[in-house]
């Protein structure tokens, strides 16, 4: 076994991080971005300290684990998905997963554009997953603070009236209003080993795949369309495909920002 992949073996053994699911170029970028930081030369020497450091080992996760996300993240999909929220609406109840939420940015994004379209709180149901437990604390806190490099009153201002869904604690920080709140339900669930859901309307998989190991795409992939009633709507990240054997069980509803239609079952 190489340096790199003991280091692995032992990130694997002895956290919940399961590095054979990722891309090993993301795997090792990520790690030698904490070698530099801790001065270490090799693979090898860099697990002597994670052997001896409880808290470099904890660094090491949070690294490894991207929960990078926005508020209404890539603003020109958000003007696309609020015409598919209001299309899914029309026959009555909308139900929406947000698969691989993060901290709940997205899903409480979907809901703040859902009541802002006008669609019924009643109508509106959002279930929001993710595999990192810390990840889905701080979404169901739902408190986020501005700092030097997110400004989360930017974020918000894609919506006229962002103040109608949050409140502002201090000078930097916001938390989400209880009728926002009401409208997502956090829960755990991993996209490669979970089953599959059944009927959504919208299913929002984005920027999870990009740092995922090719193999597990399709599977992931798999588990998020049998998901989607035939002609509910997926949205993916704005660099992600859908990989062949699953594309054909759609059709672009709108391809330059990878919102796709389910086709009916054949
Ligand atoms: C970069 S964030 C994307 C957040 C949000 N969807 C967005 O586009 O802003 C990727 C998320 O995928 C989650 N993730 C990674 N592997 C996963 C898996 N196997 N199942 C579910 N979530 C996973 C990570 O914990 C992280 O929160």
């Amino acid at each position: 076994m190489s340096s790199f992949e003991d280091l692995l073996a032992f990130v694997e053994a002895e956290t919940d991080f399961a590095s054979s699911y990722y891309d090993d170029a993301y795997l090792d970028r990520r790690v030698s971005a904490r070698m530099r930081r801790r001065g270490a030369d090799s693979y090898a020497e860099y697990l002597d300290v994670l052997r001896e450091d409880d808290e470099e080992r904890a660094e090491l996760l949070d690294t490894l684990s991207v929960n990078v996300t926005q508020f209404f993240r890539d603003a020109k999909v958000w003007t696309a998905l609020r015409d598919v929220l209001v299309e899914e609406a029309a026959d009555g109840r909308v139900s929406v997963w947000s698969a691989a939420c993060a901290d709940g940015r997205e899903p409480y994004s979907i809901a703040m554009l859902a009541l802002d379209a006008g669609i019924p709180a009643r109508d509106v149901d959002i279930l929001a997953t993710d595999i990192d437990e810390d990840a889905l604390e701080r979404a169901r806190r739902g408190y986020y603070e501005s700092t030097r490099t997110a400004d989360i009153r930017d974020q918000l201002d894609f919506l006229d009236d962002p103040m109608a869904y949050v409140e502002e604690r201090g000078d930097r920080g916001f938390v989400v209003a209880d009728h926002v709140r009401d409208l997502v339900t956090f829960e755990r669930h991993d996209l490669i080993t979970g089953d599959p859901k059944s009927g959504f309307d919208l299913v929002a998989c984005r920027n999870v795949c990009i740092y995922i190991d090719k193999q597990y795409k399709r599977p992931i992939l798999e588990t998020v369309s049998s998901s989607i009633r035939p002609g509910g709507h997926l949205v993916l990240g704005q660099t992600e495909t859908l990989p062949g054997g699953v594309k054909e069980r759609f059709e672009a509803a709108d391809p330059r920002i990878r919102i796709y239609r389910r086709l009916p079952e054949a």
